[in-house]
């Protein structure tokens, strides 16, 4: 048997992103809108959630499949008590070249210090706006983008390389691309803008109020000349520029106009346990049933090889067609 399978469309397992945590600071109205996660929305009861060495030895199983790359998502991570610790867990796994963090950053500038100590790679951060209002707005709870501002800037004082991921909204934040580009540009960041997603049933999503990457390059075009940067490997969600006359980067991830499944190497891991091989996919895996049960790392090797190697999904696709409930990006990770 190959030591590291294909799915049913010739792709490899080259990335596992691990939801930590269910639970958010944030509310945003993209992903977890506060009508929807209320005071008496259920979060995941702690009992269900995967212990560090329950993610540790997956993941190092997963190393043995394939997996390089490790992001570790929410909800918010940095709401997991003690994340460093699962971050210096992980970095000592063989084979992983690179462990990343998705954060909203408002809880960064306390962690960055250790989370760098710890072994973390990089870390990506949110920021959907820098005026203070449609910030504020768009978090749903009040929270200042001088928060999130200072946290970055923290971690690059730790020497954590950062990136930006913008979701654009029509009628919500189109009117800040300008102003974060310039901002990222000064800042020599990269900056990704990503298409508002269909993902979960909660966001009350619609297709006109996705702005396409064409129509977010077009404006960015019209006052910063741009160069393509070629891709540095297959799969990657976005396509990417650069600025002629400085270092910083821009991408644009456009999973709607433009789906990118034909080299989709990346395998979700929710806080309870579940193996999801798409973000759009129905229902997981049970693994946590399975590490629980005194399965060894042979059986739970063979389990994974099996999800992936009939493994079909491409819905970005395929959207629209064949309707199914969908989870949560808060649950499943961004
Ligand atoms: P880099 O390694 O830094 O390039 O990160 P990445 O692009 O693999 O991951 P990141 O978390 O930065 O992804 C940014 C956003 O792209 C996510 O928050 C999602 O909105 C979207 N995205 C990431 N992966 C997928 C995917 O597999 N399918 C779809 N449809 N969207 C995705
Ligand atoms: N569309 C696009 N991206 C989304 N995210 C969450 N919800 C959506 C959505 N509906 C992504 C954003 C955010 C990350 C945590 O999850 O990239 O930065
Ligand atoms: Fe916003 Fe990220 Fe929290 Fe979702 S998980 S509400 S996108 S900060
Ligand atoms: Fe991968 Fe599914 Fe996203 Fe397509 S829609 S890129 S298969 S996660």
């Amino acid at each position: 048997m190959p030591p590291q399978p294909t799915d049913t469309l010739g792709r490899p397992l080259h990335d596992l992103r691990i939801s930590v945590t269910d639970r958010c600071n944030f509310r945003c109205r993209y992903c977890m809108p506060a009508e929807e996660f209320g005071p008496d929305h259920a979060f995941l009861p702690r009992s269900e959630i995967l212990s560090f060495e329950e993610i540790t030895r997956f993941s190092r199983i997963a190393t043995t499949l394939g997996v390089r790359k490790l992001r570790l998502t929410g909800g918010e991570p940095l709401l997991r008590r003690g994340l460093e610790d699962l971050v210096a867990m992980l970095a000592a796994i063989d084979g992983i070249e690179d462990l990343a963090l998705t954060t909203n950053g408002v809880l960064l500038a306390h962690h960055a210090e250790a989370l760098a100590l710890a072994g973390l790679s990089r870390v990506t951060v949110s920021l959907d706006a820098l005026d203070p209002e449609v910030f504020a707005r768009m978090n749903g709870v009040g929270a200042k983008v001088d928060r999130v501002l200072a946290g970055i800037s923290t971690a690059r004082t730790f020497g954590l390389p950062v990136k930006i991921n913008t979701v654009v909204q029509r009628g919500v934040n189109e009117q800040e691309i300008l102003p974060l580009v310039a901002w990222a540009r000064g800042q020599e960041v990269t900056l990704r803008f990503i298409e508002f997603m269909d993902v979960g049933e909660t966001n009350h999503w619609d297709r006109s109020q996705v702005v396409t990457a064409e129509e977010i390059l077009g404006h960015i075009r019209e006052r910063f000349p741009l160069r393509p940067v070629k891709p540095s490997h297959a799969g990657e969600t976005a396509r990417r520029w650069r600025h002629a006359d400085s270092a910083a980067e821009i991408g644009v991830i456009a999973s709607v106009s433009q789906p990118f499944c034909r080299d989709c190497s990346r395998l979700r891991l929710s806080a309870d346990g579940k193996l999801y091989t798409c973000l759009f996919t129905a229902a997981g895996h049970d693994l946590r049933g399975l590490l629980r049960s005194g399965g060894d790392d042979r059986m739970l090797r063979a389990t994974l090889r099996g999800i992936w190697s009939s493994r079909t999904d491409r819905y970005s696709e395929l959207r629209g067609e064949g309707r199914h409930p969908k989870a949560e990006m808060s649950y499943l990770g961004g």
